[in-house]
């Protein structure tokens, strides 16, 4: 590892920012220090990386299989215009339900392992995304709070979240070839069954049991749909407070790599006017500790 490595912890219960190397030239040694210090902090930010695209993907794919190797969550359409904040445009609809917590990927067999998220295009003020711990989240729960959730489990699906904010998202099947170029691609729109996971969710690689719940969460097996949705909104409540959240202003330039089997994340809001790039690689989670719960 370069001796000008620096690591500072963040104010909150998790997370480091990282300064003094470049992620695109990290040697494995300092990559192998890279991960054991993202599973200690489980959020890492590097600033001022300015990483290219295809760069990002390589740094990404270090961590393991790609999800998603690379996609712009933006609100500009591929001639660089911004787009209209309009009910239609379903781009704009999952830029509003990524303000929600969640996890990535729960909605689908397998959850994601971790994501790199980088900043582009920044507005003048807000877009910040925020992270909040779920490890802390769970060790703080009330032990009677804690007993009630134990073996509770949650469908998740990208659809009921996105309904629930008034997006009427569309099963893939079902709008297949009305898509274009510049709309959302549908993905995590499916058809199968959601899938169902444990509300407590032991991380595979430092053992440490969290909350897995999020915006996707509804419908716990046993409990009224009305029950379920305030138990989850309880959880999400709590666990999503100081010191265990995290809120990252982004300058043009900034990278990030996060755990998301431990974390939540959220957007926060900017005036849609201004354009907003980011770039995201979705890493796979493993398909022996990510999968969801057998049906
Ligand atoms: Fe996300």
């Amino acid at each position: 590892m370069g001796s000008n490595l620096c690591v500072e912890p963040l104010e909150a219960s998790f997370g480091a920012r990282v300064t003094g190397l470049s992620l695109t030239d990290a040697s494995d040694a300092a990559f192998k220090e890279l991960y054991r210090l993202w599973l200690e902090y489980a959020l890492l930010i590097f600033p001022a990386q300015h990483m290219a695209p295809e760069d990002q993907v390589i740094f990404a794919r270090r961590f393991g299989g790609l999800e998603i190797e690379l996609a712009a969550l933006s609100n500009l359409r591929g001639d660089g215009s911004v787009r209209d904040d309009v009910p239609e445009d379903e781009m704009m609809q999952i830029l509003k339900g990524n303000m929600g917590w969640h996890a990535d990927s729960t909605y689908m067999p397998v959850q994601a392992k971790g994501a790199v998220f980088s900043a582009h295009r920044t507005p003048r003020t807000g877009g910040a995304t925020a992270w909040a711990d779920m490890g802390a989240a769970y060790a703080a729960l009330a032990p009677g709070m804690r007993a009630r959730i134990e073996g509770l489990a949650a469908h998740h699906s990208l659809i009921h979240s996105q309904t629930k904010i008034g997006h009427a998202a569309r099963p893939a099947g079902e709008s297949e070839g009305t898509r274009n170029a510049d709309d959302y691609n549908g993905y995590g729109f499916h058809d199968d069954p959601p899938p169902l996971r444990a509300l407590i969710k032991v991380h595979p690689e430092t053992g440490q049991p969290g909350l897995l719940i999020g915006r996707h969460a509804f419908g716990i097996p046993g409990l009224a749909p009305a029950e379920s949705e305030a138990l989850l909104d309880e959880l999400i409540d709590f666990a999503c407070q100081p010191p265990r959240i995290y809120e990252h202003d982004w300058a043009a330039g900034d990278t990030v790599v996060w755990d998301n089997r431990c974390l939540l994340h959220r957007g926060r809001p900017w005036d849609m006017a201004e354009p907003r790039v980011m770039y995201h690689s979705r890493i796979a989670g493993d398909p022996v500790t990510e999968s969801a719960m057998p049906s």
